[in-house]
């Protein structure tokens, strides 16, 4: 059963359509395989990030609302066999999709891939209702300064009313001389304005800036800091996975403990009488 992660931020333009390309494109390096799926409705960009914008022939609109199977709408990168995209509907007047239509979607998804990741549009509106509903953990995207951080904390606190407990926070285009001259929170306060864990730090770089224009995953350049970095996000990704499975196993011993305890205590009371 694969894992569903939504990308979501506070305010537009803080790099979600980038995260959930090389995201994407790190885990399809690391041999998962991969679905990108654009629930960024109305405002299509990841088709363009992946240089397969002449390849949208069904989108993610069609999918949920069963115009066309799933597999119709599935576009498969030139660079790796193991990693898919759907396109986002260019329209924007898409008010007919409920929650429901996201969770079907990922619940069939889930079988075919290791990894769904859901770059969702910004805000707290019922894009984000939609595109949160099947997911299983969100990765809010947020820039080092103030309104922005102010903004995702309000998104982790939208994400947590809706279900969603496993939160992570990737801090992008940061600029390291203004950090350490304090002219932008440094990481320590940015800890205490946001909730969640702090799993990436990605600088402020032109050539993310180059890469995501000529549609190109950055990452897919070897050897490089910024290629690195996504595997170290990976990384961690993983590991929290793996200790919140773990935490959700301890609860369940404890569940099934206290009801062979309650089971013992009632077998105990029938015995009593
Ligand atoms: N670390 C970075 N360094 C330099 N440029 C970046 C970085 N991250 C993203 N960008 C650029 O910022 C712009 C916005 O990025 P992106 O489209 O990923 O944001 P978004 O959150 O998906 O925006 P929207 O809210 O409009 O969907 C793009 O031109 C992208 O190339
Ligand atoms: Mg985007």
């Amino acid at each position: 059963m694969g894992k569903v992660y939504v990308i979501a931020s506070g305010k537009g333009g803080t790099g979600k359509t980038m995260v959930a390309a090389n995201l994407g494109a790190t885990l399809a390096q690391q041999g998962n395989s991969v679905v990108i799926v654009d629930m960024d409705l109305g405002l299509r960009n990841l088709d363009l990030y992946f240089g397969l914008e002449s390849h949208v022939v069904y989108d993610v609109y069609d999918v949920m609302t069963g115009v066309c199977h799933i597999k119709q709408a599935l576009i498969k990168d030139r660079r790796f066999e193991n990693l898919h995209i759907i396109g986002a509907s260019p329209e924007r007047d898409k008010g007919d999709l409920t929650p429901l239509h996201a969770r079907v979607l990922c619940e069939k998804l889930r079988d075919q891939f290791d990894y769904m990741i859901i770059d969702a549009p910004s805000g707290i509106d019922d894009g984000l209702v939609v595109a949160a509903a099947g997911a299983d953990a969100a990765i809010i995207v947020t820039t080092p300064e103030y309104a922005a951080l102010r903004d995702a904390d309000i998104v982790d606190r939208q994400l947590q009313k809706l279900g969603i407990s496993e939160r992570y926070i990737i801090l992008n285009k940061v600029i390291a001389e203004l950090m350490s001259a304090g002219y932008i929170p440094r990481l320590r306060e940015i800890s205490t304005l946001v909730r969640p864990e702090l799993i990436g730090v990605i600088q402020n770089d032109e050539n993310i800036n180059i890469s995501t224009n000529l549609g190109i995953p950055i990452v897919l350049k070897t050897g490089t800091y910024i290629q690195a970095n996504f595997q170290h996000i990976v990384s961690r990704l993983q590991a929290a996975e793996a200790e919140a499975d773990a935490a959700a196993d301890a609860d369940a011993e404890v569940e099934v403990g206290a009801a062979t305890a309650a089971g013992a205590a009632s077998d105990a009371e029938v015995g009593a009488e």
